[in-house]
């Protein structure tokens, strides 16, 4: 089958500098290099735009999500991958993501680097402020992160070189396309 008549969308899920917008971004450089179109949905981008206004509670943080699926829904309907980069860490909320999106297009990707390491890494300096109490329900802090039990790939970027990654990404775009 033609990629173009099976558009997935990659859903790369993790914590907080876990390296979702890096891998996100090298997967795109990738895939364009397949003739692949794809589209980057990242939470970062998001909240400046769709989801400004939304916190970071239960409730909003299934909104954003909900914002990210209509996006990559219409991503894939315009026949384009879609690659999401979101802390998404409610299971709930990812699977409401998977059903909407399609379970046959939907590929959930844990972006699993420990929180040690990316507390350490800190590329904004917010997990200082979450230990010092100065952000409240920060993920991996003060607020949950529920990791996926049967994701299609699990990536720690501390272990493996990011080629490495983006290799074993677009490998599970030749399983979908065979
Ligand atoms: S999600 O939980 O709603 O999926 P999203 O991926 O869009 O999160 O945004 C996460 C980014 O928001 C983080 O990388 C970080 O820069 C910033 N941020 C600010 N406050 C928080 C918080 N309380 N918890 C997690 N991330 C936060």
């Amino acid at each position: 089958m033609p990629p173009f008549e099976k558009p997935l969308t990659f859903w790369l899920t993790g914590l907080s500098g876990s390296g979702k917008t890096t891998l996100a971004t090298a997967l795109a450089e990738a895939l364009a290099l397949m003739a692949l179109p794809s589209q980057l949905v990242d939470g970062d981008t998001l909240r400046q735009q769709q989801s400004a206004g939304l916190g970071y509670s239960r409730d909003h943080r299934r909104a954003n999500v909900l914002r990210a699926t209509e996006l990559c829904r219409s991503i894939n309907d315009s026949g384009e991958i879609a690659i999401a980069a979101l802390i998404s860490p409610f299971r709930a909320d990812r699977e409401l993501a998977r059903d909407l999106i399609g379970a046959g297009r939907f590929l959930e990707i844990h972006v699993a680097t420990p929180l040690i390491v990316c507390e350490q890494r800190d590329p904004k300096g917010l997990y200082r402020k979450a230990r010092r109490g100065e952000i409240k329900e920060f993920t991996g802090i003060s607020h949950p992160y529920e990791v996926p039990l049967t994701p299609h790939l699990a990536l720690d970027t501390s272990g493996i070189a990011l080629a490495e990654c983006v290799n074993q990404l677009t490998a599970l775009l030749d399983l979908e396309f065979a």
